[in-house]
C-alpha cells in the first residue's frame, strides 16, 4: 500500500508554520503522523540529549524505553550511521530493542540539520510486517529535513 501523504504533510506544515518551539512543533509532528495512518503503531523522536544518548520525546503508542545509547538499537544505528533504517522484519536485526512484542517492522529517520548534525531520529513502528517502503522514507526524510530547519 503506498500511503498518501499530501494531506499530513500539508496539515503539519500550516500547524507548525511560525512556531518556534521545538518540543510543541515535535508533539504536534508525531499526533498528525499517527493519527493519520492506522498502521502507524508507535510513533516519536528520541532526541540526541548528549554525545551518544538518545532519550524519548514526544511519542504517541505504548510506553517507549526512555534511553538508548547510539551504540544501541535500531534507533541507535540510525543515529550513528545517520540514515533512514527501513525494516521490513525487526526479528532480522539483532540491534532491535523491543519497547513492544508485537512490533514486526520499523522505520527511523535521522532528523540532521544542513551542516549535518544530528538532532534526533523519528521512530515509527508497525504490528505489521513490511508496512514501510520507500515512499515513507522518501516523505518522512523531507518532513525531517523540514524540522531541522525549525530547530531552535
Ligand atoms: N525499536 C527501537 C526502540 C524504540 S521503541 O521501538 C519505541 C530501536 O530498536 O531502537
Amino acid at each position: 500500500m503506498v500511503r498518501d501523504y499530501s494531506q499530513v504533510l500539508a496539515d503539519i506544515e500550516m500547524a507548525i508554520e511560525g512556531e518556534d518551539d521545538w518540543v510543541a512543533i515535535l508533539a504536534t509532528v508525531v499526533c498528525e503522523l499517527h493519527n493519520s495512518f492506522e498502521d502507524f503503531h508507535w510513533t516519536g523522536f528520541y532526541r540526541v540529549t548528549s554525545p551518544g544518548v538518545l532519550k524519548v520525546g514526544p511519542y504517541q503508542g505504548g510506553h517507549g524505553c526512555i534511553e538508548i545509547t547510539f551504540d544501541k538499537g535500531i534507533c541507535g544505528t540510525c543515529a550513528t550511521t545517520q540514515k533512514t533504517q527501513l525494516v521490513d522484519d525487526v526479528d532480522q536485526r539483532e540491534d532491535h530493542i523491543a519497547c513492544s512484542s508485537s512490533t514486526m517492522s520499523e522505520i527511523v529517520v535521522p532528523v540532521v540539520t544542513e551542516d549535518g548534525r544530528l538532532l534526533a531520529v523519528l521512530d515509527i513502528d508497525s504490528d505489521n510486517e513490511a508496512a514501510f517502503d520507500e515512499n515513507d522514507k522518501e516523505n518522512l526524510e523531507a518532513l525531517c529535513a523540514l524540522l531541522a530547519t525549525q530547530f531552535r
